[in-house]
């Protein structure tokens, strides 16, 4: 799997030809890693500029490593091979290196996609359940249709269930990982079960309209450890978090659209590494600070946050 790879939900709502063509600029670039996910409703355009990149020799299908993720509202059995199958459709493709299953939850939105709507009928996690879904994921793997399958947003109790009837393992569990967001303890678990860890908002997602609500953050680009630290190698704070990331062992997958940004993220896998000392300082300024908190997930009222992401080891039903 390429050590960083290009995100593609704009969630400052860059539009979907936008989107399709950084894709376009980033292979041209060298990257090689795309991840996408139904549920960011531009598969379609990425598909053209895959089509188009592909057509052209300057890369063929099996340099490039394509993810996606099944929604939410298609967990059920009968409704996971035909997703992909929708996924593959779109993205002019005959297979994905990876599909992962977008969040734990089945979630039903009143509006189609609208993500940020509170679903009437949002489902707990409940194991037996998402293990039917993962039996599906696993057929994908015997169709052919994908080399891989992974998880997102899955915490160290769901991890744990999974592994223990998982005929095939997930191979990565994608997370929100940024330097004011660490997940040690998860990422530790993740890593000690051969699991890769892939970090999503690696750059801390400051154009992410909730980004400045959190009460006692400020923004990680903005944080005085990494602006020092940037500085003295001469890269922008957000290519700091790039390299702090692909250094950790995650593999980073900062969305840009702007080719300048996006060769400072690549470069940065190749300039001179951060010192013990560095990587010492930058582990220190963890604020625990997650952006994408999931309310929309929560299935009663008196839930709270802590319930949602099994924060007491337990999972509740
Ligand atoms: N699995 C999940 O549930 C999940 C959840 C959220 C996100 N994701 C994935 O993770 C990807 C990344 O997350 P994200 O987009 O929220 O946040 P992000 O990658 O942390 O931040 C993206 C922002 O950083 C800016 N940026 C990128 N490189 C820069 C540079 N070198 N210098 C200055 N600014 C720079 C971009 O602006 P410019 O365009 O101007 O460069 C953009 O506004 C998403 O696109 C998506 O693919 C997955």
């Amino acid at each position: 799997m390429p050590a960083i790879g290009l995100g593609t939900f704009g969630s400052d709502h860059v539009s979907n030809d936008s989107v399709a063509q950084a894709v376009k600029q980033a292979i041209d670039i060298g990257y090689r890693h795309i991840d996408c996910a139904s549920v960011y409703g531009n598969e379609a355009e990425i598909g053209d500029a895959l089509a188009e990149v592909i057509a052209s020799g300057k890369v063929s299908r099996e340099e490039l490593w394509i993810t996606s993720k099944l929604w939410n509202d298609k967990h059920a059995e009968e409704d996971v091979i035909p997703s992909c199958q929708k996924t593959l459709s779109d993205l002019k493709l005959d297979y994905l290196d990876l599909y992962l299953v977008h969040w734990p939850f089945p979630n039903f939105h009143a509006k189609g996609c609208d993500v940020s709507s509170r679903s009437a009928e949002a489902k707990p996690y409940i194991h037996a359940n998402f293990m039917k879904t993962w039996r599906q994921m696993e057929k994908l793997v015997e169709m052919g249709l994908v080399k891989a399958i992974g998880t997102s947003n899955m915490t160290e109790p769901k991890l744990k269930l999974l592994l223990a009837d998982a005929a095939i393992k997930p191979a990565i569990n994608e997370m929100e990982l940024h330097p004011h967001f660490q997940q040690q303890k998860l990422y530790d678990f993740v890593v000690s079960q051969g699991i890769q860890p892939v970090g999503f908002c690696p750059i801390g997602s400051p154009a992410r309209p909730e980004r400045d609500k959190t009460a006692d953050d400020t923004v990680d680009t903005e944080d005085p450890v990494i602006v020092e630290i940037a500085k003295k190698h001469g890269i922008h704070p957000a290519t700091l978090c790039v390299k702090w990331a692909e250094q950790r062992g995650q593999i980073p997958i900062p969305f840009s659209t702007n080719p300048r940004n996006m060769l400072a993220n690549i470069q940065s896998l190749v300039t001179p590494k951060l010192s013990d000392e560095e990587m010492e300082a930058l582990s220190k300024i963890d604020k625990n600070c997650r952006l994408i908190k999931g309310q929309v997930f929560l299935w009663k009222e008196d839930q709270t946050w802590e319930d949602l992401w099994d924060l007491d080891g337990t999972i509740a039903q």
